[in-house]
């Protein structure tokens, strides 16, 4: 575990320690059964301090790990140095946490968020550990200010499809540098990842991760893209959620893309898009291919260097890995 994702811990043991577990559990009972209706929301979903603190025991760590893996991602595909960061509706800071985590040079965060309570809570978890993020009220459809990143995660299942646009197009305007996108890793996550990825390449954005080219998706048809962040769940978590695990694997979709000029040329390497098989003398892959197709690849024992790598590659992972 990153020493960020430990301090993340810490402070939602912290936050949590007075409050009832009866009401917490309830509310996450609520929240859950709410977010599985995928509806637009003409009303803010967390809608109490109950509300933002159960979103934030039992799916911050979550979201926290999802962005902070495709932030890895984008890393390994030419994302350049970020300095600063907004979070469209932030909730309580989880991409914050993340790219803190994995983007040293961030300076400065600001986090824009319709409902009160979760700056509150958002800001008490930063505490000292992200001394500088900047926690304001928004609603879509306000300005916007200029940030090197962009991230919208995890908010385009609560918006309508003219909403879900207003808000990718805010990004595209306000971003110096890259926007990303992450929905649950479901197929119509997944669909709304493609829509927000389509209006990036129509704005003639560069998309670097995952997809290793901007065609049309080969997965759209009969699968849905999406990878796996492994997250280890706190003892509060399990008993507010039930179950024994210590730890599951968030799912989600993704789409990083950045302005034109922004990041390298793509070195034509593959996305592995499923977890790799691995059996004696063979490692199967699932590859998502420059050329825009999609299949399998079989790398035996006999291509020994390859092989090798193979053995060491995880889903997710650009396929053969950059040799530097
Ligand atoms: C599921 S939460 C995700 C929070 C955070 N981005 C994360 O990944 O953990 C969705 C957030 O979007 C915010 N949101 C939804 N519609 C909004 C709108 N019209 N204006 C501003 N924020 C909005 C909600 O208040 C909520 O905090």
């Amino acid at each position: 575990m990153s020493e960020i994702s430990t301090e993340l811990r810490a402070a939602l043991e912290r936050a949590s320690s007075g409050a009832s577990t009866v009401a917490v559990t309830a509310a996450v009972e609520r929240l859950s059964a709410r977010y599985r209706t995928v509806a637009a929301a003409d009303s803010p979903i967390l809608s109490s301090r109950a509300d933002v603190l159960a979103y934030a025991v039992y799916r911050m760590p979550a979201t926290y790990a999802a962005v902070r893996l495709a932030l890895l991602h984008g890393l390994d595909a030419g994302l350049g140095a970020v300095e600063s960061l907004v979070d469209l509706g932030g909730g309580t800071g989880a991409s914050v946490w993340a790219a803190a985590d994995v983007l040293p040079g961030l300076a400065q965060a600001t986090v824009l968020e319709q409902v009160a309570e979760a700056h509150r809570l958002g800001r008490d978890l930063a505490g000292d550990t992200l001394p500088r993020a900047d926690w304001r009220t928004w609603r879509l459809g306000e300005p916007v200010p200029a940030g090197d990143l962009v991230t919208v995660s995890y908010v385009l299942s609560e918006l309508s499809p003219s909403q879900q646009q207003r808000v990718v197009d805010d990004a595209t305007g306000a971003a110096q540098r890259a926007v990303l996108v992450v929905e649950p890793g479901t197929p119509d996550g997944h669909r709304r990842v493609l829509t927000a990825r389509a209006a990036l390449i129509d704005a003639d954005w560069q998309v670097i991760a995952p997809c290793p080219h901007a065609l049309g998706c080969p997965l759209a048809v009969d699968d849905w893209c999406h990878f796996a962040a492994r997250v280890n769940r706190s003892a509060l978590h399990r008993k507010v959620k039930g179950g024994e695990l210590s730890h599951e694997d968030e799912k989600f979709s993704y789409v990083l893309a950045v302005r034109p000029g922004e990041a390298p040329s793509p070195g034509g390497a593959a996305r592995v898009v499923r977890h790799p098989v691995k059996r004696k003398g063979l490692v199967e892959l699932q590859l998502c291919r420059p050329d825009g197709s999609a299949g399998r690849e079989v790398v035996s024992k006999r291509q020994g260097p390859a092989y090798k790598a193979a053995r060491d590659v995880a889903w997710g992972d650009a396929w053969p890995p950059d040799p530097s």
